[in-house]
């Protein structure tokens, strides 16, 4: 063994090593600041959310064979680095549907958000507009379209809009989406029935939650969320007036399998603003949307919610991009979990991204802090990738071919469009 010299700790060394910071007053801010990535944040999520809650949004629909498979596409995706490749300025920012964005992704859509933390979609909305960063509200919100407006000010918005036969309600939404500032429609058209969420179904959950013995038992040790639940006005549909309570009929009343190209040519025709088609999966039905008036699409398998085994949207991608040309706007979801994800995307084909999931762990996590700790956390990862990466701007991001998936060639001849003569579009 070889002999260390020793001598006496020198104080002024010591003294310079010493670092016991203050604990935070702000108990909210203590555990967010130790979360470092979102997996993290879903961590303390589970912990605070009742299961029902935390399982709804952590799920998806029947195996969950979808969303795993994106998650390990994500995964398996090489990022190229670049070495003495100087990035002295990283510039997150690009322009989505016409306007400026401060980082290229936004707040994806999502349903019952008040039953996930008590601020619900207006935590989203406020975290949003300080960031500078689109926020989504749910024609399944818990918040209506007024409240929102005014917690997210000079940000921007959008609505989600599940078109169903009820034209006079669907116009009615759409008109006080348009009042109330919301720019942008996203149309979402993957919902002809809901999948089959068989947690949901395990769990009973029921909108709201009923309280049984074992609801009053998980609120011992989640005295938090019940305490917000019981003190702040009761869940509603902020959009909707149904009455029906438990989750499938809920959903079941607000789908629709009867919906066809007309109905979507029906709201281009009384949608002044941008309109992006959501839950497309095929070069063939991109295609068909672009036709039916769409200024872009979002590329999404709905978080693996909807069709269990369908392609992943990271997949399908390139070979959309391919059909629709480069000028056609493209955003994608389904599966961000971290900054590299989004990079991938970028770099891929898509000019934008949603979260979802990871929006909903920060805000169970932690309200608007816990959605703004989830979007620094992206920011941070997307800054560091690109700096090792020797990239810039989104631009270069997007023309760099630093992003290698693991399974191009394959999927991208798999889903090339070989028939648009055989299957011409109904709306020509
Ligand atoms: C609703 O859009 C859901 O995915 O649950």
């Amino acid at each position: 063994m070889a002999r260390l010299e020793r001598q006496l700790p020198d104080p002024k060394e010591l003294f310079s090593l010493l670092n016991f910071p203050l604990p935070s007053l702000n108990r909210r801010d203590a555990r967010l600041s130790k979360a470092a990535d979102i997996p993290d944040l879903r961590k303390i999520a589970k912990r605070r959310t009742p299961k029902p809650a935390f399982d709804y949004v952590d799920g998806a629909a029947a195996s969950e064979f979808t969303y795993r498979r994106s998650r390990e596409a994500f995964d398996s995706v090489e990022l190229i680095p670049r070495v003495l490749a100087p990035t002295p300025n990283i510039d997150l920012s690009t322009t989505i549907a016409g306007k400026k964005t401060s980082l290229p992704f936004g707040i994806a859509p999502t349903g019952f958000t008040r039953f996930m933390h008590s601020e619900g979609e207006n935590g989203g909305a406020a975290a949003a507009r300080r960031a500078g960063i689109p926020f989504s509200l749910s024609t399944m919100g818990t918040r209506s379209l007024e409240e929102v407006a005014e917690v997210s000010q000079e940000g921007r918005r959008w609505f989600q809009l599940y078109l169903w036969k009820d034209k006079e309600a669907s116009l009615d939404l759409v008109k006080r989406a348009w009042d109330n500032g919301f720019d942008t429609l996203l149309v979402t058209v993957d919902t002809p029935v809901t999948g089959q969420r068989l947690r949901d179904a395990r769990n009973g959950m029921t909108i709201p939650p009923k309280l049984t013995l074992k609801t009053v038992l998980d609120a011992s040790y989640r005295p938090e969320w019940w305490f917000n639940f019981l003190t702040t006005d009761s869940l509603k549909f902020a959009s909707l007036s149904d009455s029906a309570t438990d989750l499938p009929s809920l959903i079941n009343n607000m789908f629709d399998p009867d919906l066809s190209m007309e109905d979507l040519e029906w709201i281009r025709s009384v949608w002044p603003g941008k309109l992006f088609v959501k839950g497309v999966l095929t070069p063939e039905d991109a295609l068909r949307m672009i036709d039916a008036g769409a200024d872009g699409l979002v590329v999404s398998n709905h978080g693996g919610r909807q069709l269990d085994k369908a392609p992943l949207s990271i997949q399908a991608l390139p070979g959309i991009r391919e059909a629709v040309g480069p000028d056609v706007e493209i955003i994608l979801d389904s599966g961000i979990l971290y900054g590299s994800d989004i990079i991938a995307a970028l770099a891929l084909g898509a000019d934008f991204v949603l979260i979802g999931r990871a929006y909903l762990y920060g805000l169970m996590a932690g309200g608007e802090e816990g959605v703004t700790r989830v979007i620094e956390i992206l920011e941070q990862e997307m800054r560091t990738s690109m700096a090792l990466m020797g990239i810039s701007t989104i631009e270069q991001l997007k023309g760099s071919g630093q992003v290698k998936p693991q399974w191009d060639s394959q999927v991208k001849s798999q889903w090339r469009p070989t028939h648009e003569e055989t299957h011409p579009s109904p709306l020509r």
